[in-house]
């Protein structure tokens, strides 16, 4: 039985790190198990511009312990107003890492995003012009399109043919939740990759709404029913070179997602490496986990593996912790509801 695992340190392709009071709780999380993350720059109001993101850097690197040794790779927003010049600018410079599309609505802060996709042509030619990667939140916001639908139309009505008319276009489909969105990431070619949260990996929607309502396992887009949730673990499990770590962790304090309307997002930065861990033995492929959270995403961006390591050991069971306090409140930490054996030692 292995009983302990020594693997390069993970990178998170695929996070939240907010701002304020919840940044400076949140971001030594990440930086503890990480060594790089791609930064979502969907803060009220968006990280637009290249001198947006420089200073969302700043901000970032004071919330991070001396010498965490993390880095934050940046992303713009984009809207229909991006002026493809200054982006590709904030890539030439180092600036910014990739562009995210958020079509409006879609998720939370997204009232920004893109309405009419062709109305960003002309920045999606420039990154793939420049090599500079989408990554996109793929869900229609068609309010007659169902919400368990939402991922599988917009790949087929939305991605593809967008895809299609601008060759070259490195493209990562964040977060995917559905068996559909596994098909095309395998019939896809090396412009196309995916990433995985753990909470997709770990809950489906009977989590959500079985036996009481859980606002805590509500984040977008929704889990689905298990059998999407299978063709996840299967895919990181048996290993897909364009597969890799997205965790998604979003934090929001308690009382906004305790609420009538309640905000989408599950925090898991904490416990992330210690689930994944769980769900790759439980798969009998603990031999897979490196390349998921360490090789495959850099391969993709172009960037070097982390000469760091990380060990991660099986003398469970652990006891998550609940929650993590902020100056803004508290936020819950995501509850993968089983035993985990696994821990990182730090
Ligand atoms: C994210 C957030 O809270 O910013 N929420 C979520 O449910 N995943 C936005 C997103 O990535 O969709
Ligand atoms: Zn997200």
């Amino acid at each position: 039985m292995v009983d302990r695992l020594v693997i390069r340190r993970p990178d998170d392709w695929h996070l939240h790190l907010r701002d304020g009071a919840v940044l400076a709780a949140v971001a030594p999380e990440s930086a503890r198990h990480f060594a790089r993350a791609i930064v979502m720059p969907n803060l009220v109001p968006p990280v637009l511009t290249g001198a947006d993101a420089r200073a969302y850097r700043a901000r970032i690197e004071a919330a991070l312990p001396p010498a965490s040794g993390f880095t934050p790779l940046m992303t713009l927003y984009l809207t229909e107003q991006t002026d493809p010049a200054d982006v590709v600018q904030a890539h030439r410079d180092g600036t910014v890492t990739a562009v995210k599309l958020y079509p409006a609505g879609a998720t939370t802060n997204s009232a920004s995003g893109v309405r009419d996709i062709r109305k960003v042509q002309p920045v999606l030619d420039a990154m793939a012009e420049a090599g500079l990667p989408l990554c996109v939140h793929g869900e229609v916001t068609d309010p007659e399109v169902d919400i368990f639908d939402r991922e599988a139309v917009f790949i087929e009505t939305v991605l593809d043919p967008l895809r299609a008319r601008t060759p070259g276009l490195r493209v990562i489909m964040e977060h995917i939740t559905t068996e559909d969105a596994v098909a095309y990431l395998r019939q896809g070619d090396e412009t196309l990759a995916a990433t995985v949260t753990t909470h997709h990996l770990m809950i489906d929607r009977n989590h959500i709404l079985a036996g009481g309502i859980r606002p805590q396992y509500y984040c977008l887009p929704v889990a689905k029913r298990a059998r999407h949730r299978d063709a996840l673990v299967e895919l990181v499990t048996r290993g897909h070179p364009r597969a890799f770590l997205g965790t998604d962790s979003a934090p929001h304090v308690d009382p906004l997602k305790l609420q009538p309307c309640g905000c989408a997002g599950i925090f898991s930065a904490p416990v992330t490496m210690a689930c994944l861990a769980q769900v790759f033995d439980e798969a009998g492929a603990l031999d897979r986990l490196e390349a998921f959270t360490s090789l495959n995403g850099p391969a993709f961006y172009g960037l070097p593996p982390s000469e760091e390591t990380l060990t991660l050991v099986k003398d469970g069971p652990h006891p998550a912790p609940e929650r993590l306090e902020t100056g803004d409140g508290p936020v819950t930490v995501f509850d993968p509801g089983r035993e985990i054996l696994w821990r990182v030692q730090e």
